[in-house]
């Protein structure tokens, strides 16, 4: 592959406009519709797209070719995106099987610009939001209140395809690009299955409920729809960032009286209190197991604990923090492939409960129009969670933020 067609994502703006101009002209306008179909309905969309071709190295701004929507599959021009801890820990690839050349991003919002064979409940035009675990709606977990892991769309790290052809809708100059968690939103237009695309209603707007996308929904359902903290009760909340501080946020609404923030980065302190965060912890500040330092806060341990960490460490001080006879606590962390979990049986038979979630047990065409509602009708607030905005060209600095542990999220604008 040459590097010579590469193009850094630091390059000045300037440089992108003149190559845009020379290769792809209709992207300066939104594809035309009529009749509910758009001028480039089945036809392969050259685009802008930040490719990884190795673990840990800046992503690279390449002009990719995205083919057209395939059975039961959605084309969407991507409007936004934000960086979630999962695309770092991919992209980084030290726990994790690396799959390169890559187009990351799973936490976004978009509109259909066209639809393949066979999709019938979106149309062109719609709103909505990129889900990295689907919803095929006919399977046995579909079909149960209780899961959301649907047999056929859930959540694979490793598949860098589409899932009806074993294919890739991306390539450049004819070479294959892996897909990222059936979504790859750090391209201007993307393939997703459709039972991956919550429809949104269209006054939300896209540059908020984007980051409803993964994070915020996953927090707060990992709190209201599985820890299901009591008025009145006591929850720890082990990391701060974005999906930390969403779980946060559920216990505030659950009417929790005390939410103890756990973090090893002391300036996650300050932004927690605008979340509800009563109490903080920092691990390192003491000689002894933060569970011990919980349960002597707290006589005994906490009600409920929700881990948002991917660290093994915090995953089973998470658990063994959490009161006996009726303490439950919940793992959203992603770990590493090698990571195991140790902890006394008598754990467990004290009446605690270790539960985890993908993405708060939500399922996502079906739960998530209404986590939007909860936003629309002020139940939910978004704004605190964004903390910086850069365009696309500058992608590589949301990766920077995030490893120096700045700022919640950070929303990409693909059309800056
Ligand atoms: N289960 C799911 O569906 C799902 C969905 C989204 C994200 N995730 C995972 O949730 C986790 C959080 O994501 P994020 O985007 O908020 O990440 P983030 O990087 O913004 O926040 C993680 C926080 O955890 C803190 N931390 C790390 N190790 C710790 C430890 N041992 N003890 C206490 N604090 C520690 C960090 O300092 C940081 O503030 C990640 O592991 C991500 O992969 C899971
Ligand atoms: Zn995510
Ligand atoms: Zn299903």
């Amino acid at each position: 592959m040459s590097h010579i067609h590469r193009l850094r994502a630091s390059l000045p703006k300037r440089f992108f406009s003149n190559f845009y101009c020379q290769s792809t002209k209709f992207l300066h306008s939104s594809p035309l519709v009529t009749n509910n179909m758009s001028s480039t309905a089945g036809l392969v969309i050259p685009c802008k797209a930040a490719v990884a071709w190795e673990a840990g190295k800046p992503l690279v701004m390449e002009r990719v070719e995205v083919a057209p929507p395939q059975a039961m599959e959605v084309r969407i021009k991507v409007k936004y995106t934000s960086l979630c801890h999962t695309d770092l820990f991919f992209w980084e690839a030290k726990t994790q099987t690396p799959l390169f050349p890559r187009i990351f991003g799973h936490e976004a919002a978009g509109i259909v610009e066209s639809v393949g064979e066979g999709v019938t409940d979106l149309q062109v035009g719609d709103h909505v939001l990129p889900v990295f675990t689907g919803e095929c709606g006919e399977c046995a977990h579909c079909k149960s209140e209780e899961s959301n892991m649907c047999e056929l769309l859930r959540i694979n790290t490793e598949r860098g395809v589409m899932l009806s052809d074993g294919k890739s809708r991306f390539s450049i100059n004819g070479t294959p690009i892996n897909h990222f968690l059936g979504t790859s939103t750090f391209s201007e237009y993307t393939v997703l299955h459709s039972g991956c695309l919550a429809k949104l209603n269209p006054k939300a707007p896209l540059d908020k409920v984007c980051v409803l996308s993964c994070g915020i929904s996953t927090g707060l359902g990992a709190t209201l729809n599985v820890a299901k903290p009591k008025k009145g009760s006591s929850v720890a909340i082990f990391g701060l960032g974005a999906v930390g501080l969403a779980a946060a946020e559920g216990a505030r609404i659950s009417g929790a009286s005390r939410i103890i923030g756990i973090d090893l980065n002391p300036n996650r302190f300050e932004e927690a209190k605008k979340f509800g965060v009563t109490e903080f912890v920092n691990p390192k500040d003491y000689d002894r197991p933060v569970q011990e330092v919980i349960a002597d806060m707290t006589d005994g341990g906490v009600d409920r604990s929700v881990e948002c960490t991917g660290n093994i460490n915090a995953m089973i001080s998470a658990f063994e923090c959490v009161h006996d006879g009726w303490g439950v606590a919940v793992l959203v962390g992603v770990p590493s492939k090698e990571a195991v979990f140790m902890t006394k049986p008598i754990n467990v038979l004290n009446e605690r409960t270790l539960k985890g979630t993908f993405f708060g047990n939500y399922k996502p065409r079906t739960d998530l129009p209404s986590v939007v509602e909860m936003y629309m009708n002020k139940k939910l607030e978004l704004d605190k969670f964004i903390t910086h905005r850069i365009p696309f060209s500058d992608i590589n600095k949301a990766f920077d933020l995030m490893v120096k542990g700045e700022g919640l999220r950070c929303i990409i604008s693909m059309e800056d």
